[in-house]
């Protein structure tokens, strides 16, 4: 076991990890943020995307006790004095959720591409998410949601 100060959505939480629990695992059983979904387990489908430092990063493969110091945000992180963050409306919006399960991870790593590139082209959204499994979808809708929210950038809106 070893302690760590995870930095998570903006609060610190204290805990002592084993050495082979997961960022996943950590969120889920030990802090209760299950919007952080679990997919594979071994890297595949993105499920479990959470940004670390402002990067996209499967958080089934991240050990806790690695993660000291490091600035952690979730789904449950994004939404602002409870309104949905511009990604999560335009996924609304779009018609880009069906069962829901993907779309975490998705809105993690298209706010980390928009922040990045707030006018991407549908090529570089779609090299974006090629970490990210939708079984529903077919993909048009979730790049429709991201255009979307860039098209509503132009117009004024914030990340
Ligand atoms: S659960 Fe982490 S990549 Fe699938
Ligand atoms: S909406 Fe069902 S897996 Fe993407």
């Amino acid at each position: 076991m070893k302690t760590v100060t995870l930095h998570i959505n903006g609060t610190d939480h204290t805990l002592s990890v084993e050495d082979n629990w997961t960022l996943l695992h950590v969120l889920r059983e030990e802090l209760n943020l299950t919007g952080t979904k679990y997919g594979c387990g071994t890297n595949d489908c993105g499920a479990c995307k959470v940004l670390i430092d402002g990067k996209p990063k499967n958080s089934c493969v991240q050990l806790a006790r690695n993660l000291e110091g490091a600035d952690i945000v979730t789904i449950e992180g994004v939404s602002r004095n409870g309104e949905l963050h511009p990604v999560q409306q335009a996924f609304v919006d779009a018609g880009a959720i069906q069962c829901g399960f993907c779309t975490p991870g998705m809105v993690m790593t298209s706010i980390a591409l928009l922040e990045e590139n707030p006018d991407p082209s549908e090529s570089e959204i779609l090299t974006a998410l090629e970490g990210n499994l939708c079984r529903c979808t077919g993909y048009k809708k979730i790049v429709e949601a991201v255009q979307l929210t860039a098209s509503r950038m132009r117009g004024g809106e914030r990340l």
